[in-house]
């Protein structure tokens, strides 16, 4: 969708249709910054974008994408390129899980996990990061989980890895470019209410989970978006989730272990 150009700095969100996306995108806005949604639900983005422009008065654009096509995030540069913008704060947030057992599913289904959740941010954040570098201001919120601490379980096979890279990736990329005014931050959030559990056969198993461990997506967002600015690297939103990350980092392996394995198995849908 076409927006007029502004002046404004820019925030490109992906999986911005629902959940954590939603909210950064709602307050990326609330900050004036211009917004450009990607996801793969046209309907969702073109109603979010109506939302954020009406409500906030900044330009929103949007595009219908799958980010599991190695094209994607090319696809996606240019896009922002023929439209004259730069992109300020990119938001590497979508994601979802396949849980079922690894030999169970296809390689062509693994390897397109890993072209999202992999691939799709590094390509994103190298395409991004010059002109961010060049202008002596950027951030980079690349969304990870509380998982990536964890010793991984029976299904989801690629998730824990995925989101370890993540956390590695960020760490490293902060390194490089924080003197540089460009910040870059994993956010590893625990149980969050959004549609990842029915998007990923887990909502049964999910409902059984207390409240009070479950986070919203505006309290992750703002958390993340806040802590990003001042330069923080690794951000565990919330106290319970800082309390189990610390927990996950501090505990001998042999002990956590089969704690993790136990909780990954409730998550699990076999073959
Ligand atoms: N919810 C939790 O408990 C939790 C905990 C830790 C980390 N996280 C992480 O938080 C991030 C956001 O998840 P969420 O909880 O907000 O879940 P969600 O509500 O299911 O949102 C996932 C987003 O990713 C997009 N997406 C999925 N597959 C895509 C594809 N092939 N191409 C383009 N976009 C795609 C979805 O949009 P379309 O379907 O429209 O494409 C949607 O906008 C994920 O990286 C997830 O791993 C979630």
């Amino acid at each position: 969708m076409n927006a007029p150009l502004t002046r404004r700095k820019l925030a490109l969100i992906t999986g911005a249709s629902s959940g954590i996306g939603s909210a950064f995108a709602r307050i990326a806005a609330a900050k004036g910054f211009d917004v450009a949604l990607v996801a793969r639900r046209e309907d969702r983005l073109q109603s979010l974008a109506r939302e954020i422009a009406e409500r906030f008065g900044v330009s929103a654009r949007f595009r219908s994408t799958d980010l599991c096509d190695p094209e994607a995030p090319n696809a996606i540069c240019n896009w922002m390129s023929a439209a004259g913008c730069q992109v300020d704060v990119l938001v590497n947030n979508a994601g979802y899980s396949i849980p079922q057992s690894f030999a169970g599913t296809t390689l062509t289904n693994q390897l397109n996990y890993l072209e999202l959740s992999v691939t799709g941010p590094v390509s994103l954040s190298h395409h991004v990061l010059p002109g961010m570098v060049e202008r002596g201001w950027g951030r980079i919120i690349n969304i990870s989980s509380i998982t990536a601490f964890s010793s991984g379980g029976k299904g989801h096979t690629l998730y824990p890895a995925s989101k370890s890279f993540i956390v590695k990736f960020s760490q490293s990329l902060n390194a490089e470019v924080a003197s540089k005014g460009v910040y870059v931050t994993a956010v590893c959030p625990g149980f969050v209410d959004t549609e990842f559990q029915q998007a990923n056969n887990m909502a049964d198993k999910m409902s059984s989970t207390p409240t009070f461990l479950k986070q919203t997506a505006d309290e992750v967002a703002d958390e993340a978006w806040r802590r990003n600015d001042r330069g923080v690297e690794v951000v565990v939103p919330g106290f319970l989730p800082k309390l189990a990350a610390a927990s996950l980092k501090l505990v001998p392996e042999q002990i956590v272990t089969p704690i993790t394995r136990a909780a990954a198995e409730k998550y699990y849908v076999g073959d």
